[in-house]
C-alpha cells in the first residue's frame, strides 16, 4: 500500500512495517522545507490514525543522501521580522516528529547516506538508528558551522542521548561530520550495515524484538547521562563548559556556541517538551540575525558556487592530470607533491639534488605514518600514496607529466631557468604552473615558450591542511590553461579562486593591509598587547604581530621596494603606510628581524617557541596611557583589508564576490563570523550605507588609507550590496 504524500512515501508491506521513504519530488535532495512540514505532519496524524495495524516505522531515503538538512534559502531570508514564523515552523516539525516517536511503536532510522543538521535529527527522533558505511558519507549536526543551532530536536536529544558534556564537545560546539564507522564509536548510531539490505534488515530485526519500544527519556525513572547542574557534582563542574567556550572563541563575536551551550544547559533542567521550546527560542535568535546570514552565504551559497567553477572558463572540457612535475622539493614543494599523490596522481618531485628530492619526499613519509598512526587511512594505502611519488634530480625523468607545478626559490631569473629545463621535456601541452607568491605571473610567463599555457597556482601553507588554491591568470594566460589549472585544484579536493595578475595578487595583497594596520598602530603607541587583544577579538584566528613575524619582517620590506620602484617607474608617487617606518626600525634599529631570525615582535626562545612580547616595543613605540576606542582598533584591521578587496574589484583583479568571500576565509583568516570581506560590508550595520560612513569616519580619524573607493559609494547610493547574481 503506497500513498504519495508530498516528501515522505508511506510504504505498508503486510507484517505492518511501515517505511517511511523520504523522497521529495521536486528537489535533488530532501530538506526540512515547506513541504516537508505538511509531509511529515499528515504522516503523524495517518500514523496515529492507523496505530493498530502498525508494527514498526522505518525511516529511509530513496536519494543517495539520507536528508540534508534545513532549507538555507529559507534561513538566508529570515529577517527579525520572521522570527515567529520561524519559530512555529520549527516547532510544528518538531511536534510532528514527537508524536510519531510517542506512538509506542518501535522507529528505526536506515540511514542510507549523509544525515548532517536535520538528517541526523530525524535519526535521533527514533529509537534505533542503522547508518550504512557508504564511502564519503557523514553524519552529525553542523549547524554551529553555519551560525545556527540544530532546532529540530538536536539540543534536546544529544543531551538526552550522550549526556551535556559529550553532547557538547563531541557534536553540538564544533559540528564535527563522522563517517559511519566513527559516528558508532561516538554513540552517535547504534548499529552499521555493508549494505543496503543488510541496513533495512537490522531495522527489522530491531521491530521484531522491540514490539513496545520508547526512547529513554520517554521511560520512567529516565536521568540525562553525567547528570544536570540540578546535581551538585556536576554543578560544580559547569563553570568549565563557559570557560573553556570563552578559551575557544577568544572573545570573538559568535553568537551560535553561546545560544547552543545556554540551550543544552537550560534544556537539561526541564521536561523533555519545554526544552524543545528552549531550543527554539535559542534557534529564532540566531536564524534571524546576521552572523547566521553571514555564514550561511559563505560556507553554504559561496562555497558551493566557487567549487562548481562558477567562475571557471566555460566550455573546455573537464581533464584529469595523471602525472605530475613538481620543481623544488622545499616546504611547499614537498606539500604539493603530497596533496598531489593523496588524489592518485603520480608526482615527480625535483629538485637540485637526488637527497634534498628524497627530503622532499620524507615530508610525505612523516605525514603518512602519524595517519596511519591515527587510524586515519591504512598501511596498505598510505604505501600506494608514497609508490606515487618519485623523487628525482633529473630533468628526464619529468617526460610525459602533463602538468608543471613550480615551487623554487621567490627569484625570477631561476624560475625562468627552471621552466627553460622542464618545457621541452614535459607533454607538449602540459599546462605550466608557477607558485609564486609575490612575482606578478603577467612577467614570469615571458620565461616561457608557450605563455598562453602559464598559469598562477598559489598554495598556502602548509600545504597539505589549507583548502584554498588561489588561480592567477596572467595577461597571456588561455581559457584552456585557466580551465585545466581549476580542475587540477578540484582533483586534488581544494577550493580554487580565480583572479586577475597583480601585485600580490588577492591573498596576499589584503593580508598585507591587515598586518600593516595592526603594526601602524604599535607605531602610534598604542600597548601591543591590546593590538594583539583587538585581533583576536576581531575573530582573527592570528595575532596581527605574531603573524608578522612568522611572515618575517623583512619579506613586506622586499615587496615594498619592489611595488615602489613598479609606482616610480610608472611615473607615479609612492604614498607610504605608517607600518613602514615600524618596520624599518625594528629591523635596521634593532636588529628584529621576525621569527626566522629568533626575534621580531615577540621574544623567540632557542628551539623557536614563542616566548613574550618583546619589552623593548614598549620603551620604543608605546606611549603610556595613549589609547583609542577598542572599537576602533578592531574595525581598523577589517575595514583595511574589505576596503583594499574593494580596490580590487575597481582594478579588475578580483572579478566575484564569491571568490573574494571565500579567499578571505579560506586562505588568509579573515574572521569566519563576517561571511568574508565582502560579505562583511553587506552585512555591517546599517548596510553599505553604513559602512561607507564608518570608513569615512576612519578616515578622518587614522588617515586616508580608509576612505572609501568609489566603487563602494556608488553601491551605496544605489542601495545595491555586492553579489554575484
Ligand atoms: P624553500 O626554500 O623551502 O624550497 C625551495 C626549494 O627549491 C629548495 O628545496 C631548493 O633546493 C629548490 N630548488 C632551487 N633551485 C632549484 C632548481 N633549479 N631545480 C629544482 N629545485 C630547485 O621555499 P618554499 O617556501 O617552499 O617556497 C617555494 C616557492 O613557493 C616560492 O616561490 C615561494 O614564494 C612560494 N610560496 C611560499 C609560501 C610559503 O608559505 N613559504 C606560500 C606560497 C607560495
Amino acid at each position: 500500500m503506497t500513498n504519495s504524500s508530498t516528501t515522505i512515501r508511506w510504504e505498508q508491506d503486510d507484517t505492518g512495517v511501515v517505511t517511511l521513504v523520504l523522497d521529495d519530488p521536486h528537489q535533488s535532495a530532501n530538506t526540512m522545507n515547506q513541504a516537508f512540514r505538511a509531509s511529515v505532519k499528515a504522516i503523524a496524524d495517518r500514523a496515529e490514525a492507523e496505530k493498530d495495524s502498525i508494527r514498526g516505522i522505518i525511516y529511509t531515503s530513496a536519494k543517495k543522501t539520507f536528508f540534508a538538512g534545513g532549507d538555507l534559502k529559507d534561513m538566508i531570508q529570515a529577517g527579525p521580522e520572521h522570527a515567529q514564523h520561524a519559530f512555529d515552523t520549527g516547532m510544528d516539525i518538531k511536534n510532528s516528529l514527537r508524536r510519531i516517536e510517542t506512538l509506542g511503536k518501535p522507529v528505526v532510522a536506515a540511514v542510507n547516506g549523509a544525515a548532517l543538521g536535520g538528517g541526523y535529527e530525524i535519526a535521533l527522533a527514533s529509537h534505533h538508528r542503522v547508518a550504512l558505511d557508504a564511502p564519503g558519507s557523514k553524519i552529525g549536526l553542523p549547524e554551529v558551522t553555519l551560525g545556527l543551532l540544530p532546532a529540530g530536536g538536536g539540543v534536546t536529544r544529544t543531551v538526552r542521548l550522550m549526556g551535556i558534556a559529550d553532547a557538547l564537545l563531541k557534536v553540538l560546539l564544533r559540528g564535527t561530520q563522522y563517517s559511519p564507522r566513527r559516528a558508532l564509536e561516538n554513540g552517535l548510531v547504534d548499529e552499521v550495515a555493508a549494505t543496503p539490505e543488510e541496513m533495512l534488515a537490522k531495522a527489522r530485526a530491531f521491530i521484531d524484538a522491540n514490539p513496545e519500544s520508547h526512547q529513554p527519556w520517554d521511560k520512567l525513572g529516565y536521568r540525562i547521562p553525567g547528570g544536570t547542574p540540578a546535581n551538585p557534582k556536576f554543578a560544580a563542574n559547569l563553570p568549565a563548559f563557559p570557560a573553556g567556550l570563552k578559551k575557544q572563541l577568544n572573545g570573538a563575536p559568535y553568537p551560535a556556541p553561546r545560544n547552543i551551550l545556554a540551550a543544552a544547559v537550560e534544556g537539561s533542567q526541564v521536561d523533555f517538551e519545554t526544552a524543545l521550546t528552549i531550543e527554539a527560542r535559542y534557534f529564532t535568535e540566531l536564524v534571524t540575525g546576521q552572523t547566521a546570514k553571514n555564514m550561511i552565504q559563505a560556507f553554504f551559497f559561496d562555497l558551493q558556487a566557487v567549487n562548481s567553477g562558477a567562475n571557471r572558463p566555460q566550455g573546455i572540457e573537464p581533464r584529469q592530470v595523471r602525472r605530475v612535475a613538481v620543481l623544488g622539493a622545499g616546504m611547499m614543494g614537498a606539500g604539493i607533491a603530497y596533496s598531489c599523490a593523496r588524489a592518485g596522481i603520480e608526482v615527480v618531485l625535483k629538485d637540485v639534488s637526488a637527497e634534498a628530492a628524497a627530503k622532499g619526499k620524507g615530508y610525505s613519509e612523516k605525514l603518512c605514518a602519524k595517519a596511519v598512526s591515527r587510524g586515519r587511512t591504512t598501511r596498505e594505502k598510505a604505501d600506494a600514496l608514497l609508490a606515487r611519488i618519485t623523487p628525482t634530480a633529473e630533468v628526464a625523468d619529468l617526460a610525459g607529466c602533463d602538468a608543471v607545478i613550480e615551487a623554487v626559490f621567490e627569484d625570477s631569473a631561476l624560475k625562468h631557468k627552471v621552466f627553460q629545463e622542464v618545457q621541452d621535456v614535459v607533454a607538449p601541452d602540459a599546462v605550466l604552473c608557477s607558485n609564486t607568491s609575490t612575482l606578478p605571473i603577467t612577467a614570469l610567463a615571458e620565461g616561457v615558450e608557450r605563455q598562453e599555457d602559464f598559469v598562477g597556482l598559489h598554495f598556502f601553507s602548509p600545504v597539505d591542511k589549507m583548502p584554498l588554491v588561489e588561480i592567477i591568470r596572467g595577461r597571456r594566460t588561455g581559457d584552456e590553461a585557466l580551465a585545466r589549472a581549476f580542475d587540477l585544484v578540484r582533483q586534488i579536493r581544494k577550493t580554487p579562486i580565480v583572479v586577475n595578475d597583480s601585485r600580490g595578487f588577492f591573498t596576499s595583497r589584503v593580508i598585507g593591509q591587515f598586518i600593516n594596520e595592526g603594526v601602524a598602530m604599535v607605531g602610534e603607541g598604542i600597548e601591543p598587547a591590546s593590538v594583539e587583544q583587538a585581533a583576536g577579538q576581531a575573530g582573527y584566528p592570528a595575532k596581527v604581530l605574531s603573524l608578522m613575524d612568522e611572515l618575517t619582517l623583512t619579506l613586506p620590506r622586499k615587496i615594498r621596494d619592489e611595488s615602489r620602484r613598479a609606482v616610480e617607474e610608472a611615473g607615479g608617487v609612492w604614498a607610504p603606510h605608517p607600518a613602514e617606518a615600524v618596520i624599518d626600525r625594528m629591523v635596521e634599529e634593532f636588529g628584529r628581524t621576525g621569527r626566522g631570525g629568533g626575534a621580531g615582535f615577540y621574544d623567540y626562545a632557542p628551539d623557536g617557541s614563542r616566548g613574550k612580547l618583546w619589552p623593548g616595543l614598549r620603551d620604543h613605540f608605546t606611549q603610556r596611557g595613549y589609547q583609542i576606542p577598542f572599537e576602533d582598533m578592531k574595525e581598523r584591521m577589517l575595514f583595511s583589508e574589505a576596503l583594499d578587496t574593494v580596490r580590487l574589484m575597481e582594478e579588475g583583479v578580483l572579478t566575484s564576490v564569491a571568490d573574494a568571500n571565500i579567499g578571505s576565509l579560506l586562505g588568509i583568516g579573515f574572521p569566519g563570523w563576517t561571511g568574508g570581506v565582502l560579505q562583511y560590508i553587506n552585512g555591517y550595520r546599517g548596510g553599505l550605507p553604513g559602512f561607507v560612513a564608518r570608513a569615512r569616519e576612519l578616515a578622518e580619524r587614522y588617515g586616508e588609507r580608509f576612505a572609501p573607493p568609489a566603487l563602494l559609494v556608488e553601491k551605496a547610493d544605489r542601495g545595491e550590496r555586492f553579489t554575484d547574481a
